[in-house]
């Protein structure tokens, strides 16, 4: 039911049109509202806007549900793979058979970086964050055009785009980690697939194959799986904004990475090790450490606790506990910071301060300890993030791209500054 509402400034009514989503999910349209009546709107961290429309995710956070193009991310998680999921998150529906093989064979050839990139990586210091090269060099990669794609309109050449990104992330993001570690650059190889190659490309030694555990592999590919989208988030809005400049899509994907970095958003998988790590050392079990959480004592939150969107619970927590449980089983480790994390989560799902704000685990309480068990160290976490949030910014942008209204992102504010003064030289300043 597309319907109005009536809205009344000053006495005055505004008719403004309703729009309803696919799932039942109503928006006041309020594009003519300053033209109309010189008012705008005031939404601090945007809690209650819709910036777009998009076909790409649904969330209902009430219920706990996540759908990529209408596939729940359970089922998703059960039966597809990281790859798949790419290919339906950017094109809209799961591949056949040929159009899976041509996905995989454009990854497969856009995979390695430009020769000359080496020299990027070589002018970073060793310590570095993984984030930052990463960020820096996604930018760089547009520097370096296939001959395949330049001087073609981005119709032509957005697959090749698409696959670069994708596959190309996770080059730099092992070449970060080996510059890190100082180990040699590894390349990847042509028989194994999209996770294997990382974890090859990641570990392996001069003389040292890596030996792949189908396990590790499954588990790391759920991980970029449950991360390859979730609507409008920080990053992603980011992704958004910068393409609606007409910005180019590695321009797009590295803002993107810059706003996941932060502690509140990707960056909380690295958070939420640092806080169990600090817990642990302090001989705590996390019963002093939420108290003081409670206390707002130094502004502390429990990391990998409560989300913007999810009110009930995060459906990627659920699937990757499982995850973590088995991964911790099958490598048999025993890991005293899961045990922190388990009495953490315990505690605080039964006290009246989260429960009466609705704080539940998300995605990052588990994610972290799983990669921690496989052997990705901390300050890679995010980059992991990274990786897997890569098809969603990459369809967030072929969106933003193939819509015929789409404007520049452009918001107002309601300024609180000083009004009109006059200059003062400095002799007159007090
Ligand atoms: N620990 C303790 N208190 C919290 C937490 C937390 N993790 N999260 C929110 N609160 C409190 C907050 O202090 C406030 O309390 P009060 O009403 O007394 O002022 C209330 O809950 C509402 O918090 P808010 O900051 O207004 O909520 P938000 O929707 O703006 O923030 C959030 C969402 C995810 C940034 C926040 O819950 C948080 O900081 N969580 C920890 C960081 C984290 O795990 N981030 C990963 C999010 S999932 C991955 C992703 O998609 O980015």
């Amino acid at each position: 039911m597309n319907g109005t509402v009536e809205l009344i400034i000053d006495g005055k009514p505004l008719e403004l049109p309703t729009i309803v989503g696919t799932e039942g999910e109503v928006g006041i349209d309020i594009a003519t509202l300053r033209n109309k009546t010189g008012c705008i709107t005031l939404d601090p961290g945007y809690g209650n806007t819709g910036a777009c429309k998009s076909a790409i995710t649904f969330i209902d956070g009430e219920k706990g549900v996540l759908q990529y193009r209408g596939y729940d991310i359970a089922e998703l998680a059960q039966k597809s793979t990281f790859i798949e999921t790419a290919y339906l998150l950017i094109y809209g529906e799961l591949p056949t058979t040929t159009e899976l093989t041509e996905f995989s064979a454009l990854l497969s050839e856009n995979q390695m970086l430009h020769a000359d990139m080496r020299f990027h990586f070589d002018a970073f210091p060793p310590s570095a964050h993984p984030m930052s090269i990463l960020s820096a060099m996604i930018h760089a990669s547009s520097s370096y055009p296939s001959p395949k794609t330049h001087g073609k309109p981005l119709s032509e050449s957005f697959p090749y785009h698409a696959a670069r990104l994708i596959s190309q992330v996770r080059t730099i993001a092992t070449s970060s980690y080996r510059k890190a570690h100082g180990l040699p650059m590894s390349y990847p190889k042509s028989n194994l697939k999209y996770t294997e190659n990382f974890l090859h490309m990641m570990f392996s030694l001069p003389g040292e194959e890596y030996e792949i555990n189908p396990e590790i592999v499954k588990a790391l590919d759920l991980i970029f799986l449950l991360h390859a989208d979730h609507e409008q988030n920080c990053s992603t809005s980011t992704v958004r904004m910068v393409a609606s400049s007409q910005a180019n899509v590695f321009a797009s994907a590295s803002a993107g990475v810059c706003a996941l970095w932060g502690p509140l958003h990707g960056g909380a998988n690295q958070a939420v090790l640092e806080m169990l790590e600090e817990i642990h050392r302090e001989g705590d079990d996390g019963t002093k450490f939420l108290q003081e959480v409670k206390n707002k004592t130094g502004n502390r939150r429990l990391m990998g606790f409560g989300h913007r969107v999810y009110k009930n619970f995060d459906p990627r927590a659920v699937i990757i506990k499982e995850q973590c449980d088995k991964v911790l089983a099958q490598l048999h480790k025993s890991d005293p910071l899961l045990d922190i994390a388990k009495k953490l989560e315990e505690i605080a799902l039964n006290d009246e301060y989260f429960v009466s704000r609705r704080l539940y685990p998300n995605v990052d309480f588990y994610s972290g300890i799983i990669m921690r068990a496989i052997g990705i160290p901390m300050d890679m976490f995010t980059v992991m993030f990274a990786i897997g949030r890569m098809p969603g910014w990459v369809a967030n942008y072929k969106e933003v791209m193939d819509d015929r209204e789409s404007r520049i992102s452009r918001p107002r504010q309601i300024y609180t500054g000083a009004t009109l003064r006059s200059y003062k030289p400095m002799a007159e300043r007090a």
